[in-house]
């Protein structure tokens, strides 16, 4: 065995301790298939590696295939299926997701799979929106750790205390939320469609929840008023106005694209501001040469993949839950079953109406 295949094959957890969970139970758990970097595996991997070649060095591939190969093959095994956010790292991205997306696309992909296991890479509001659209389905999380500081911001009981402050005014919820807070929303929303949503309730004043800065996007282009809570995603308010100011003085022919997520300084020297998706479009569908995307990391990396003509400048900031999720880790997800996302049925009830409710004035 080589000294690469060794580090790699040590690289997921034992066996868990302790009694089996009723999932573990029923469908049981799979043999740790082997790890090995061998002919066999390069030649399994060769047409992913040449689809991310510009983005992951050759050295790297070595580490990567093993887990890629195994993950491909026990998703067939465990008719699963996995979803990822377009923040995960280019190994997941392009060597294992299945479907692959903004929220929204993710929340409405989610609706149509056919397959009796959803793995989300992404994070676990992610998770949990998948388990309200799926309730009949296994949604399994590879690392339950990864959260989002917009979801932290706010509770169900923030909510309701706010509903008794402005009664009868709608409150329109970012799925950046959890269960909890979506069970007290009469219709959530994401990046891709906030302003649509908002318009769609006739109304002049809305409860926009939690994140403040979306918020504050969202009131440039609409009449509607905007009760805002003070949520921030961690990642997209440490970008600065000051710092893209720079990069456009060190280069006055870069494009700047930026996510609505970004503090008001930030989001006024863009020339383009949109969800994960609607940039990826922008990339896609112009002639463009030079792009400073404004938002998590890996996404430059995964567009640059499928576009290696663009040439991206990343003032990089990684979302440290986002990237909890790993290649081990997902293997360890599909051998072992875990861990599996729950929402208590209460609340799940109520949460899956105002995030059935936004699908539904999508269509
Ligand atoms: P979108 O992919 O929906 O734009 O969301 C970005 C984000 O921060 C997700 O956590
Ligand atoms: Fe949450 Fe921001 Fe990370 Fe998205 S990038 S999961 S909004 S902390």
């Amino acid at each position: 065995m080589s000294a690469l295949s060794s580090v790699a094959s040590t690289a997921t957890k034992p066996l868990p301790q302790g009694a089996p969970s009723p999932l573990v139970k029923r469908l049981g758990i799979l043999p740790m298939p082997n790890l090995e970097w061998t002919p066999e595996i390069e030649r399994e991997t060769a047409h992913i590696y040449a689809r991310v070649q510009h983005v992951i060095p050759s050295v790297e591939w070595p580490f990567h295939a093993p887990y890629i190969a195994a993950i491909n093959r026990l998703k067939k095994e465990r008719n699963a299926v996995i979803l990822a956010h377009n923040y995960q790292t280019p190994e997941i991205f392009h060597g294992v997701a299945d479907i692959v997306g903004d929220s929204l696309q993710l929340a409405r992909k989610a609706t149509e799979v056919d397959a009796d296991i959803i793995v989300q890479c992404g994070v676990h509001f992610m998770a949990e929106t998948s388990k309200l659209l799926n309730p009949e389905k296994t949604i399994l999380i590879p690392d339950t750790r990864a959260g989002c500081s917009l979801a932290a911001s706010i509770t169900g009981a923030d909510v309701r205390l706010l509903k008794q402050r402005y009664p009868g005014v709608p409150v329109v919820t970012y799925v950046n939320s959890s269960a909890d807070v979506k069970a007290e929303t009469d219709v959530c929303c994401t990046s891709s469609n906030a302003v649509q949503i908002v318009e769609s309730l006739g109304v002049d004043r809305v409860i926009f929840l939690p994140d403040e800065y979306l918020g504050q996007y969202v009131a440039t282009q609409t009449k509607v008023k905007l009760i805002l809570w003070k949520g921030h995603c961690e990642v997209h308010e440490r970008f600065t106005g000051e710092e893209l100011r720079a990069y456009r003085e060190a280069d006055p022919t870069i494009e700047i694209i930026a996510h609505p997520e970004c503090p008001p300084d930030v989001l006024a020297e863009a020339d383009f501001t949109g969800s994960t998706a609607h940039m990826i479009d922008w990339v896609k569908t112009g002639q463009h040469k030079r792009v400073l995307m404004v938002t998590e990391c890996s996404m430059a990396s995964n567009v640059a993949a499928e576009v290696p003509e663009v040439d991206f400048i990343r003032p990089c900031n990684l979302c440290p839950h986002m990237k909890r999720i790993t290649l081990p880790k997902i293997l360890d997800s599909l051998v072992y079953l875990r861990d599996e996302v729950i929402v208590d049925p209460a609340i799940a009830q109520k949460a899956r109406a105002s995030v059935e409710r936004m699908i539904a004035l999508g269509r």
